[in-house]
């Protein structure tokens, strides 16, 4: 079960300004290697697959691929209008749809190749959108989970576990972590290869370097746990971490160490326990934004 109910999922995700907090958090003090290439070294694209992304959010994995060239049809879904709506501004030339990962509105087969980026540990049930990714894949198709590995932002962690006995209010962002434990690489292998018979698991080890506490705190604070404070408690909650945060300082940066877990899988010819059909299907004009 993901820690937080859909309709936190739904309001962390109403629109794409804390994911891009984050996003950019890893882009500014992201050192080592990125997961891009290991994403296309993992998926070899041919450049004329149809490609589902799930929980695409804004978009940016199919709108890369459609500006390096990629000429197969590319979808994003996602569960967030508000991503959906930006996402369409951003990519026009990628399908955008509102959707869950436990019911698409596909088609079985529809699909070479299916995607979940970072978005697993947000389904309430992983084996029925797992089940989802298999039928809407054509036999032979790929599929490709990225998630956080056990251990991810370790030291992040201990800062917070070292305050929450002052600011119990902490203690969701705590649950969170574990929460996001649903989908690692440890059951997410063994889920994986309970649908689809089959799955793979590579590894990518970078870090993040900060300069000092400020990018720290703003991205705790991007988080659903401590948007659920009160103004109060975040303000409390914010000096006590830096205060913590300081002596990670003194040396001058403070290295926070990431690992990425790659979960790949193939959609073997024969599928036992597929559904045949799809749970819903788009009404007209509420998936594809042409018709
Ligand atoms: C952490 S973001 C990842 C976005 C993007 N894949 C990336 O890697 O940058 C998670 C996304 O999953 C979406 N999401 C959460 N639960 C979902 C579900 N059940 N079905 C589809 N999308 C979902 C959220 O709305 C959000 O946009």
């Amino acid at each position: 079960m993901s820690l937080y109910s859909p309709a936190e999922v739904a309001a962390q995700y109403a629109t794409d300004r804390h994911l891009r907090t984050r996003m950019e958090t890893h882009r500014r003090y992201g050192v080592g290697p990125d997961i891009e290439p290991m994403v296309d070294e993992r998926l070899a694209l041919r450049g004329d697959e149809a490609l589902l992304d799930v929980g695409t959010g804004p978009g940016d994995f199919p709108g890369r691929l459609r500006a390096e060239g990629h000429q197969g049809r590319l979808v994003g879904a996602d569960l967030s209008a508000g991503m959906v709506e930006r996402a369409r501004g951003v990519h026009p030339g990628v399908e955008f749809g509102q959707a869950s990962a436990d019911a698409l509105p596909f088609p079985d087969g529809a699909f070479e190749v299916v995607t979940a980026r970072h978005m697993l540990y947000h389904v309430p049930d992983v084996p029925a959108a797992l089940a989802e990714f298999v039928r809407v894949l054509r036999p032979d198709g790929r599929f490709l989970a990225v998630t956080n590995a056990s251990g991810y932002m370790g030291e992040l962690w201990e800062i917070v576990a070292e305050v929450v006995p002052a600011e119990p209010a902490l203690a969701s962002l705590l649950e969170s972590r574990a929460g996001s434990a649903v989908f690692s690489e440890r059951n997410g292998e063994r889920l994986v290869r309970d649908t689809f018979g089959n799955a793979r698991v590579d590894f990518l080890d970078s870090a993040l370097v900060f300069p000092e506490p400020g990018p720290v705190l703003a991205y705790l604070e991007s988080m659903t746990a401590l948007q659920r404070l009160t103004e109060d408690d975040r303000r409390r909650v914010r000096a006590a971490l830096r205060h913590a945060l300081a002596p990670r300082f003194h040396a001058g940066e403070w290295r926070v160490s990431k690992r990425v877990a790659f979960i790949s899988a193939v959609r073997e010819e024969r599928q036992p326990d597929t559904p045949s059909a799809p749970r819903t299907l788009p009404e007209p004009g509420t998936f594809y934004p042409g018709e």
